[in-house]
């Protein structure tokens, strides 16, 4: 920059973002991969929204730790394969896209917010958006 310029960078009043940077996710801890062994689930408190951490053959899935119909507990879940059944009035879940079993289009009314699962160093996080 030569002397006397000032430094500006625009900012998008919508989404407060300066230029093109991209804000960090955010990654919480859920524990170490020795802990969420297959077919175990785990609940992960979070300012943003509370999840529940599932190991599916190996595979993680992070989902709404509440059911969008009535509130049930799906850290009391059942699973079945990718799927997760409420326990209050038995309404199934894909964990893969967080819709209710069946359904391509779901809405938010019907449907887990998903969080991408990120091991690393044999812990496992859950990757929540910037700003969340
Ligand atoms: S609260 Fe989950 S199916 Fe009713």
């Amino acid at each position: 920059m030569v002397s006397g310029q000032i430094e500006s960078k625009l900012v998008n009043p919508i989404t407060d973002e300066k230029n093109d940077e991209k804000k960090p996710s955010r990654r919480v801890r859920a524990g170490k991969v020795e802990k969420l062994t297959p077919g175990t689930k785990k609940l992960v408190e979070d300012k943003h929204e509370d999840v529940v951490v599932v190991n599916v053959n190996g595979e993680y899935f992070a989902v709404s730790g509440f059911c969008p119909h009535a509130g049930g507990f799906l850290g009391f879940g059942y699973l079945e394969g990718h799927k997760i059944e409420c326990p209050m009035h038995s309404w199934q879940f894909d964990l893969r896209n967080g819709c209710l079993d069946g359904m391509e289009n779901c809405s938010p009314y019907d449907r887990l917010n998903t969080y991408p699962v990120i091991v690393e160093d044999g812990e496992v996080f859950v990757e929540f958006p910037a700003g969340a």
